[in-house]
């Protein structure tokens, strides 16, 4: 009998050793050995095996580390996934691994806004060039690529405006080049969406957000194929960017209820956007309405849709917009999402992001929301009594 993902990450990880149901939290530096001896088969047999947990050293991990690593790779079906203290660490990881100066890279236009600076100004420094891509329009990305190009940057949904993509065309036009793929699937995390499978190179996902679920954790992970793996551990080495076992023992009790999570987000945010689909001066950025390009990209590649959604509302003043986000009551405001509770946050110019393709009008604005796990009756009452302020 083989169970499902679900029940698997119910039943995996229990300590029989010390009788309990989460593996313990090991804190090392120092890895400890009986002998030299000892310390030489360990390395040979991290020499042999390199994804197999063989640790000299705390920087490597220790097994509370490798725990997680192995439920992640079995989520992301990925032949190995690399931890990082933050998702931000696995975006610079995934690029760091795989350029180098002279080299260009293509990059989704709609990306956070962090990993766009990374790549327009700060890989710029060091010589490599960036172009970035209409998500809806790939032939600004086929028509970019050079001799130069190494790599194909995506993030999907695009950060506040959730553009989706057609994620297949992405993969046949960077094989067709022989070109590395990464995506930053944080939105859909590899529960709705598994991009090792459809074919890219590497998938990060910020742990921060619904791995952990309890909005206070940090972390990253960046699962890789086999094609990659050896140039990721030489940058993992190289720049020290490792997890530490405190923060990857809650990601890993995260881990036990991301499915039962994610789909309660999934169904109060559908109940939310039947809400405000009905609304003339808001365009729902979320895939709900059946009708557009967002919504049968999403289809065809996911199984379900998260908890944050954008709204394009169309107001004269953007004072009264940002009344309308002050006055929800059980939307707390702060970065960051994923976790159990609803947020509300204004994106000004800064948080949007220097975009080549978004094209806001004077009196349109954005608005994120993440949708929580309250009951969804009292998240759509708050967000009524609180639209009367838009004007
Ligand atoms: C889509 C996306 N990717 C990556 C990150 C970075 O993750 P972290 O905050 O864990 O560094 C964020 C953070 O908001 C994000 O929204």
């Amino acid at each position: 009998m083989s169970n499902s993902f679900k029940t698997f990450l119910k039943h995996t990880a229990k300590d029989f050793h010390n009788q309990s149901v989460n593996p313990p939290i090991v804190r090392a530096s120092t890895i400890i050995f009986k002998s030299m001896q000892d310390i030489r088969k360990t390395q040979d047999k991290a020499k042999k095996n390199p994804t197999g947990g063989h640790f000299d050293y705390g920087r490597q991990g220790t097994s509370t580390t490798h725990i997680l690593q192995q439920i992640l790779s079995k989520l992301e079906e990925s032949y190995y996934t690399f931890l990082t203290p933050t998702g931000f660490g696995s975006v610079f990881l995934a690029i760091f691994s795989v350029t180098r100066p002279g080299d260009e890279i293509i990059v989704a236009d709609p990306v956070y806004s962090p990993t766009r600076l990374l790549s327009q100004d700060f890989l710029k420094e060091f010589n490599i060039k960036t172009i970035f891509y209409d998500p809806h329009n790939l032939k600004t990305l086929e028509k970019r690529i050079t001799k130069k190009t190494k790599l194909i940057f995506v993030e999907n949904p695009g950060s506040n405006t959730f553009d989706f993509q057609d994620l297949g065309k992405i993969i046949s036009i960077a094989k067709k080049n022989k070109i590395l793929t990464a995506i930053d699937n944080t939105w859909g995390t590899p529960y709705f969406f598994k991009p090792i499978k459809l074919g890219f190179d590497m998938s990060i996902v910020s742990a921060t957000k619904y791995y952990s679920g309890h909005s206070d954790v940090m972390g990253g992970s960046l699962a890789v194929n086999k094609k990659v793996f050896s140039k990721v551990k030489a940058a993992e080495r190289i720049t020290g960017l490792r997890l530490g076992p405190d923060d990857a023992y809650l990601i890993t009790r995260g881990l036990r209820t991301l499915d039962v999570r994610l789909d309660r987000h999934r169904e109060n945010a559908k109940k939310v956007a039947k809400f405000l689909s009905k609304f003339k001066n808001i365009k729902l950025l979320y895939p709900y309405k059946k009708d557009s390009y967002n919504f049968r990209m999403w289809k065809k590649y996911y199984s379900g849709a998260s908890g944050l959604m954008g709204l394009r509302i169309k107001a004269k003043s953007e004072k009264s917009v940002i009344k309308f986000v002050n006055n929800l009551k059980l939307f707390g405001h702060g970065y960051s999402w994923g976790g159990f509770e609803s947020l509300a946050l204004h994106q000004n110019i800064r948080e949007q992001g220097n975009r080549s393709y978004l094209k806001l009008a004077k009196n349109e604005h954005l608005v994120r929301l993440h949708i929580g796990l309250e009951d969804p009756s009292d998240l759509i009452a708050d967000i009524k009594q609180s639209l009367k302020h838009l004007k």
